[in-house]
């Protein structure tokens, strides 16, 4: 039980990261931070989906030979995760020679297990999605989520995903917390009621990107099966020392957006079963972040935001803050307008002017020296130790906007203890502020520890000025901890204000 797995869709590398992409991301690396925060061995799984048209078209565009074209696009999302402060353990990469050989593995034994057979697909295809539709499932001759298809009548091969049926419906019942939000599972079931085949190859004389099909060489995998087998790689399995394999894959979370419910929570089942494997534990949908027109943000709508130009504006940290402010598992309009305020308001205004405040007047009050903890504890600073339990509490429930709302409650009421108390006032009567600072500080010690995971870098920094090191739960979770005696000095704002 103190182990947990942590994964991200893989990206489609067809273009650069954009802000959805760095929400999946972002809010995967948080919840990793959190666990980890909490005392929790996570292996926390990221990557790139490489094959499919999407793909080769992507390189074809640019002249490019399609391997080439992917290990540069590899980069650049590798890169900009580091710039994000994404903490990943496995950087997956659906081209490489391990994965193509379980890929082929796992085929192999779907196949052996009686569940592959081959047959003629007509219907229609969402190059965008990688998605196979049937004429039924189209609304105005495009595919539900609006995006062009084509006509396709061909020989290929299909997973008889229509026999797991009972058994995932099943799993579903008994396991009402299997898909969040829970509200999600109702989407999920009434696609399982009429649940079809699968058509899992693409023939190579049409597509020559993929895998080649174990059992015909003539046919590729089709991609979602090929990226979906990544989950299990990625956790070890059948490495030659695959022994944690297990143990990591009890404890599996896959986060992922809400438009990629069904592949994950139908078709990566099935395969799972036909594997004879365990399912996850958990899928996590997060919704969409919404343009102006609140449509979801995309590409094709030309009016995606460039996560790096924003992070740049007002620093990476912000856009991460931002980011877990956005009411978890819904949609959300962003721009960047909001973005801005959103830095100005909670992490220049609030925390920043909080942590200059303070230190401020400890060194003008208190020559800069931290003073003993006052004699009786002040209730901000059993309010602080409540808002541990509640921000423990919310990131269990995957409710990370709630925990940030506590923290920011927090702070406010810090804000608010030194209006009251006005130290400023009497500055020179030393006896008299020295607890009132104390507590402000300690208070804000704990504010700062629990958005660690949150904003990493901004955090480290304010516990250096404060003479502390990165925090542990336990230790944030016990007052007057600060140390007395040492000199602290106020330095330059950690939060400048961002001009609109
Ligand atoms: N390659 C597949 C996933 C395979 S996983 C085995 C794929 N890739 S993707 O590049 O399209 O990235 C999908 C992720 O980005 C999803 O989690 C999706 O929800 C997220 N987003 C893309 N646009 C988004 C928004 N506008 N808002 C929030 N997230 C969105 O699908």
């Amino acid at each position: 039980m103190n182990k947990l797995y942590i994964t991200t869709p893989l990206y489609y590398v067809n273009d650069k990261p954009h802000a959805g992409t760095a929400y999946s991301t972002v809010i995967a690396d948080i919840f990793n931070r959190f666990h980890q925060f909490f005392s929790k061995e996570t292996l926390f799984l990221t990557g790139v989906d490489e094959h499919g048209q999407k793909c080769q078209q992507a390189a074809e565009g640019k002249n490019m030979d399609v391997q080439d074209h992917c290990d540069e696009m590899a980069q650049v999302f590798i890169k900009t995760w580091e710039n994000l402060s994404i903490k990943y353990d496995v950087f997956y990469r659906t081209t490489s020679s391990e994965h193509k050989q379980c890929v082929q593995k796992a085929l192999q034994k779907i196949f052996d297990r009686g569940f592959i057979y081959e047959s003629t697909y007509e219907g229609w295809y969402s190059v965008s999605e990688e998605i196979f539709y049937k004429e039924k499932d189209l609304v105005d001759g495009k595919s539900p989520q609006g995006k062009l298809v084509t006509k396709i009548t061909e020989k290929n091969y299909f997973f008889k995903m229509s026999q797991f049926k009972n058994q995932l419906i099943q799993h579903l019942q008994d396991h009402p917390d299997f898909i969040y939000p829970s509200t999600r599972q109702n989407e999920v079931l009434s696609f399982v009621k009429n649940l079809e085949d699968l058509c899992i190859s693409r023939p190579k004389s049409r597509l020559k990107w993929g895998i080649p099909l174990p059992f015909d060489s003539d046919y590729v995998v089709y991609v979602w099966v090929d990226a979906l087998l990544n989950y299990i790689f990625g956790a070890g399995l059948w490495k030659e020392s695959d022994s944690d394999f297990e143990s990591w894959w009890k404890e599996s979370v896959h986060f992922i957006g809400k438009d990629i419910l069904i592949t994950h929570a139908v078709y990566w089942p099935c395969l799972l079963m036909a594997l004879d494997l365990p399912l996850p534990k958990k899928i996590v949908s997060h919704g969409w972040l919404l343009n102006q027109d609140l449509e979801k943000m995309s590409k094709s709508q030309g009016d995606i935001l460039d996560p790096l130009e924003l992070a740049q504006q007002i620093g990476h940290d912000s856009l991460r803050y931002f980011f877990s402010s956005v009411r978890f598992g819904h949609d959300a309009p962003i721009s960047q307008k909001m973005i801005i305020q959103e830095h100005n308001q909670s992490l220049a205004n609030n925390l920043g002017n909080l942590v200059q405040r303070v230190l401020t007047l400890i060194e003008s009050s208190l020559a800069g020296t931290l003073p003993p903890p006052p004699s009786s504890l002040h209730p901000l600073q059993e309010k602080s130790m409540e808002t541990c339990e509640k921000v423990s509490k919310y990131i269990h429930e995957f409710s990370i906007h709630m925990a940030v709302f506590e923290i920011t409650e927090l702070l406010n009421q810090t804000n608010k203890f030194l209006e009251e108390t006005a130290p400023w006032n009497f500055i020179s009567e030393k006896d008299k502020t020295a607890p009132i600072l104390y507590t402000a500080l300690d208070v804000l010690r704990v504010a700062v520890s629990l958005l660690q995971p949150i904003i990493p870098n901004a955090s480290q920094e304010v516990l250096r000025r404060l003479g502390l090191p990165p925090q542990s739960f336990e230790q944030t979770k016990k007052v007057n901890q600060l140390k007395s005696g040492i000199v602290v000095k106020k330095e330059s704002p950690i939060f400048p204000r961002v001009r609109l």
